[in-house]
Order: C-alpha cells, then structure tokens, then sequence
C-alpha cells in the first residue's frame, strides 16, 4: 500500500513538474515569504528544505546561509537544480531523498522548512518525527501547509475530495494538532497565510 503511495507521488510529481510554477508559483508566494521569515535564519545557519521540488523558495532564503535540500523527485528537483545555476547560488545542496528515511545524523540542521509538503508525503508523521530528529535543540521547524478544515461543511467536503486528490499527489484531510501532537511537536506560533487565509504557518521550537 505504502509502496503503491511512493510510485503515485514520484509519478505525479513527474508530470506535475514542467507546470508546476506556472501554476503554484504566485498563488503560494505570501506563504512562502512569511515561513523563510519565521525561521529566522542567521548568517551561516545550515538550514534543510524537505520536499523543496522544483526551488521555489530558494531566492528567499539570505545569502549567506548554507542549505541542503531534497525531494523524492528527480523531475522536480532537476527544475530546482535550474534556478540554483540560474540564481548562481554555491550555498546551495540538492539530493533526490526520502523525508521519512532522512540520511543526515542526529540534530544536524540549526532549523527546517517544509511548504507544502506535508499534505504531500505518504507518511507525514514519520516525516515529522525526522525532521523533528535531524534538527538541532531551540531550532525552527517551519510548516506551511492547507490542513483540513475546522469549519463541518468545508472539512466533509476535504474528505469527499481526499481519494481524488491523492491521485494528484495531495491530501486535504489531514488534521493539523493531532499531526503534531503524535510526531511530538509543539506549537509555538501559528499563522493563516495565502488566499482567504485557507494554509496554516507553524514554527515550532524543537525541544
Ligand atoms: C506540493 S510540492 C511542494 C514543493 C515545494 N516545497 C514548494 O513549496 O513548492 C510537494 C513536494 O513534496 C515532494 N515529496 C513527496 N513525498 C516526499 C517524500 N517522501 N520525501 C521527499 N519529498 C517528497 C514531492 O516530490 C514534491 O516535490
């Protein structure tokens, strides 16, 4: 079941990728602006983007910091590789990765990004329980994502639209609170970004 999640994600992500700044690039931009500032990066700060696809976020970040990212697409990070070249940025590591098997040791990155991933991975708690792992004490763990609605009409129609849309490489069932509660992460800020206010930003503190 796992295995046949994988292949859908790597294989709509592989179509997705010629489009998907055209399409998402815009729209998403508020959110992305105000996750890179929420964490708070400092000059020489090793930073890890998870599930960075196609580099979006990679002209917010300051100069001067150091950041690895990955992504399970070879498509998506192949644009992600583009604009790392086209932007001339040597501070800047890209590894084609799975985000629930991190290959980096304990508490390793001073803070961590995901935009719009988490609704996006087969295994979201176990995505969360890495990154909370790989990064250090007191650092950042930023999450900008649409969770499911609190509001009964919007939510039930999340569920009814939850098995097409993991077709197209989504989930928009997902429950924000309980999410963090079960990967052992903590709020301490927490923001609605982006058109009618509808994606949540949250920094935890990893403690
Ligand atoms: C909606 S896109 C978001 C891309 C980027 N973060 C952004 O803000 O535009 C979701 C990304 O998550 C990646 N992804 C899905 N499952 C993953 C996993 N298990 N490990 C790493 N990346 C994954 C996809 O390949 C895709 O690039």
């Amino acid at each position: 079941m796992r295995a046949l999640e994988y292949k859908q994600i790597k294989r709509a992500y592989a179509v997705m990728s010629p489009m998907y700044d055209l399409l998402f690039d815009k729209i998403f931009h508020p959110g992305r602006v105000a996750a890179v500032q929420l964490l708070g990066v400092k000059p020489n700060d090793l930073m890890l983007e998870v599930g960075i696809g196609t580099g979006l976020n990679l002209p917010l970040y300051p100069i001067d910091c150091r950041l690895v990212g990955i992504d399970l697409s070879h498509q998506m990070l192949k644009k992600a590789r583009e604009k790392v070249r086209e932007y001339g940025m040597n501070n800047v590591t890209l590894k084609v990765m799975d985000a629930s098997k991190l290959e980096f040791p304990d508490e390793h990155f001073d803070h961590v990004l995901a935009t719009y991933v988490i609704s996006a991975v087969p295994e979201p708690v176990q995505v969360l329980r890495e990154i909370k792992r790989v990064c250090k004490k007191k650092g950042h763990i930023v999450i900008l994502n649409h969770f499911k609605s609190e509001n009964p009409v919007i939510g039930a129609f999340e569920e009814l639209m939850a098995p097409l849309c993991s077709q197209l490489g989504f989930k928009t069932d997902l429950k924000l609170m309980p999410l963090l509660k079960e990967a052992g992460l903590t709020t301490e800020q927490l923001h609605r970004v982006n058109l009618l206010n509808g994606w949540r930003l949250v920094r935890c503190i990893n403690d």
